[in-house]
């Protein structure tokens, strides 16, 4: 059997990594450069910081903050627009996954025509991506999604209200910079959110189908980072070293889901499509339920494997690794350990939604590498029961 292993992207993390990386950029100039930010950090002041550093290495810089939360390929189109019309380069996004999915999507439509669909991956759309992509460098300032790490980028097609995941391996950014300075001032219940959801991405990887040792390993690692650091960001924010390794978990978590994701996520994508619930509190409310049901109700399919792993991350929480079966009782004490509220039902589920909720998550790819498989109706039953906890 072959495999393929990726781990290409450049990571600068620390303390002075975001001044390194711009006087970097003012040696090559590689720009003009569209810089995609999210219209929040321009309120608060912190993209300014950057602007100025690079002002002061005489970058040329536009700035392209015109996008929602989840990001519509007419905001692209505008994006890609003002990046040809600037006569940019490069890219640089700053923010959460909504401004580096951006960045990505930008570069796709500056150098290529067509709509959004045509570039759908579900139906082979990245043979479609043909021409040089611009370099795209990516500083994320939440420890949640990866995204800065990943080769994809999650749009919403206005046509079908739908989100399309456009993919390209030289999506990719050159370059994340992970410097812990820019992500200080995030309150502590996103800290918590996002941190879950960092979390989610390396325990689901860990867990999922499929070879891939390497993937394991940064996962595990990134796990036992976010035991012992997700804590101390929520409640000490200005925790430089805290926020620092919850950054560096974050990218350990989507390099490790290239192996896969799980049950979770695919129950998740549909309440964020449904309720707007925050992607990452949605991972954290399922988080005990999803686990929980399969445990109760699968056990017979939890191979030896599966069993050592369960137990592994149980270690990792501070149990012991015999009690396997305690795993989600204990990652549901841990979320609300950072005090974010796992009740379903405040975050909207009602009983008249089951059918389309478990319709989408059943649809959704992420299960598909959930290591006990699952029905529609099984997706079914664990919302149910949710309305029940
Ligand atoms: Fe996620």
């Amino acid at each position: 059997m072959m495999n393929q292993f990726s781990f290409p992207t450049r990571i600068w993390h620390g303390e002075g990594s975001l001044q390194a990386f711009v006087e970097y950029l003012g040696e090559i100039k590689d720009g003009p450069y569209l810089f995609v930010v999210d219209k929040g950090l321009l309120e608060i002041g912190l993209a300014q910081e950057v602007i100025e550093l690079c002002a002061k290495f005489e970058l040329e810089l536009q700035v392209f903050s015109e996008f929602s939360g989840n990001p519509k390929e007419s905001e692209v189109l505008a994006g890609a627009g003002a990046f040809k019309s600037t006569q940019a380069k490069a890219l640089i996004s700053m923010g959460g996954g909504s401004a580096m999915d951006m960045a990505k999507a930008i570069g796709v439509f500056a150098t290529h025509d067509g709509d959004l669909l045509d570039y759908d991956d579900a139906k082979g759309g990245d043979k479609n991506i043909t021409n040089p992509l611009p370099i795209n460098y990516a500083i994320p300032t939440t420890a949640g999604t990866g995204s800065e790490v990943g080769r994809s980028s999650v749009i919403v097609s206005e046509k079908t209200g739908r989100k399309v995941i456009v993919f390209h391996p030289d999506m990719l950014p050159a370059i994340a910079v992970l410097d812990p300075t820019l992500s200080q001032g995030l309150p502590a219940g996103l800290s918590a959110a996002t941190g879950i959801d960092a979390f989610t991405h390396n325990l689901e990887a860990y867990l999922a189908k499929g070879y891939h040792p390497m993937a394991d390993a940064i996962a595990c690692e990134g796990m036992r980072m976010i035991v012992e650091y997700l804590p101390r960001a929520v409640e000490r924010g200005q925790d430089l070293e805290a926020r620092s390794a919850m950054l560096l978990a974050a990218s350990m978590g989507a390099t490790a889901f290239q192996k896969g994701l799980g049950l979770v996520h695919s129950l998740a994508h549909p309440m964020s499509t449904h309720y707007g619930t925050h992607h990452g509190l949605a991972n954290a409310i399922l988080l005990e339920p999803v686990l929980g049901w399969q445990v109760r109700h699968r056990v017979d399919d939890f191979s030896l494997d599966l069993k050592f792993r369960y137990g592994q991350v149980v270690g990792f929480l501070g149990g012991q690794a015999s009690d396997w079966q305690g795993l989600p009782e204990l990652l549901g004490d841990f979320v609300r350990s950072l005090g974010l509220n796992t009740s379903l039902v405040a975050a909207g589920l009602g009983r008249d939604d089951l059918a389309s909720l478990s319709a989408e998550a059943f649809a959704d790819g992420c299960h598909r590498s959930n290591p006990i498989a699952v029905t529609q109706g099984e997706i079914s039953a664990i919302f149910e029961h949710c309305l029940s906890v």
